[in-house]
């Protein structure tokens, strides 16, 4: 069996990961195609390395543009790489946009796409993520589904039973697999010890694209960093937008984007997390540390009704969200977060005819 992975952005990272793992162990052919929709050091190269992944077989190094141009730009590169090694399978990941584009450029292929991470949905269209989520699922002929909502959210758009295989969390093997390797461990119940800080992550168009919104959250950062300290390794986007709207960091510590051993430290240390990130959401559930989400919905309601996650739309209750937070003392986990997700991923795809 040939298989052939498509990643680009900086969350795709982990998730492919424990997948090209397990097809190494399964002695499984396989290429792996970057788009280059992320091309920083510290947003593409680092995780590579830190993840013991081999350098991409094909970059198409589309870099940045607008969406549209973006999407046809990986479209108009990806179709002879798919032609010359005609996969399988095709494996996507995720909701970003070169998750999408390939999709739509198999499908006229005739190739067999399995989207792992299946399912998602935050109902929100306003959000990019969410178109890219509803076009991969509607074309991919596997669904390979993190979970059990995201199975009956498939099965109630009518997608077929025999196309959906509930796999678990494969971004939630990498955290285990590099937390071992790392030796960091968690105290008795699975808790982990923690120095009161506050570990940030915004990035979202919605949140820091609109100068009074970007500034009341920042306004927020800024009380609580007067009595805990505050880290925000800050995404390319919102350092561009802090500079371009004016919004001073006050004691708030911002830092580049940092690779993903030492975002796992911080976390880890951590009293909680406060964020717009997907993956985010569900590491810190994985923790059992908490994590205040900043946006009005989440395609991981798991990780409200199992997990550690509470929504907080308005940035003016953050202050308030976070001195209501109550640690727990033991830490419960969705089904199939158990670091074997990736090794489902592979069989799910041997299971079927080549
Ligand atoms: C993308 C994903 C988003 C994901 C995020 C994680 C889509 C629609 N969005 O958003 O779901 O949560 O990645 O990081 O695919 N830039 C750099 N260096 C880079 C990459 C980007 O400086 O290596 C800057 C550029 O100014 C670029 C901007 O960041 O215009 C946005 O990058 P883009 O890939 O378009 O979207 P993200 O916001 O990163």
């Amino acid at each position: 069996m040939k298989i052939l992975h498509i990643v680009g952005a900086r969350p795709n990272f982990p998730k492919l990961a424990p997948v090209y793992r397990a097809g190494v162990a399964a002695g499984v052919s396989q290429v792996i195609v970057h788009t280059g929709q992320h091309y920083d050091e510290v947003m593409s190269d680092s995780f590579f390395e830190s993840l013991g992944l081999p350098k991409p077989d094909e970059n198409l190094a589309v870099g940045s543009a607008s969406h549209a141009v973006q999407t046809a730009r990986i479209m108009e590169r990806v179709e002879p790489v798919l032609e010359r090694h005609r996969p399988d399978w095709m494996l996507v990941y995720g909701d970003v946009n070169s998750t999408m584009a390939a999709a739509i450029v198999a499908a006229k292929l005739g190739l067999r796409t399995a989207h792992v991470e299946a399912g998602l949905r935050s109902d929100d269209r306003t959000m990019p993520e969410e178109i890219n989520r509803l076009v991969t699922d509607r074309l991919a002929d596997l669904l390979l589904t993190p979970s059990r909502d995201a199975d009956a959210r498939l099965r109630a758009e009518g997608e077929p039973d025999s196309e959906i295989v509930f796999v678990g969390n494969v971004m939630i093997d990498t955290l285990y697999y590099t937390l071992a390797r790392l030796g960091l461990h968690a105290g008795p119940g699975g808790t982990w010890a923690n120095d009161g800080s506050v570990v940030v992550t915004l990035h979202r168009p919605s949140n820091v694209d609109e100068p009074t919104r970007f500034a009341s959250i920042m306004a927020a950062l800024g009380t609580i960093a007067e009595t805990r300290t505050v880290t925000f390794p800050a995404h390319p986007r919102t350092r561009t937008r802090m500079a371009e709207f004016g919004i001073d960091a006050g004691r708030v510590q911002m830092t580049d984007p940092v690779p993903y051993e030492t975002m796992l430290g911080l976390v880890t240390r951590s009293y909680a997390v406060i964020t717009d990130s997907g993956g985010l959401q569900e590491e810190t559930t994985a923790l059992g540390i908490p994590c205040l989400t900043v946006r009005a919905n989440t395609e991981r309601p798991v990780t409200i009704t199992e997990g550690t996650n509470r929504l907080v739309p308005d940035p003016a209750a953050l202050v308030g969200a976070l001195a209501a937070i109550k640690r727990a003392t033991g830490v419960r986990r969705p089904e199939g977060w158990d670091g074997q997700a990736g090794v489902r991923v592979i069989a799910a795809l041997q299971a079927r005819p080549t």
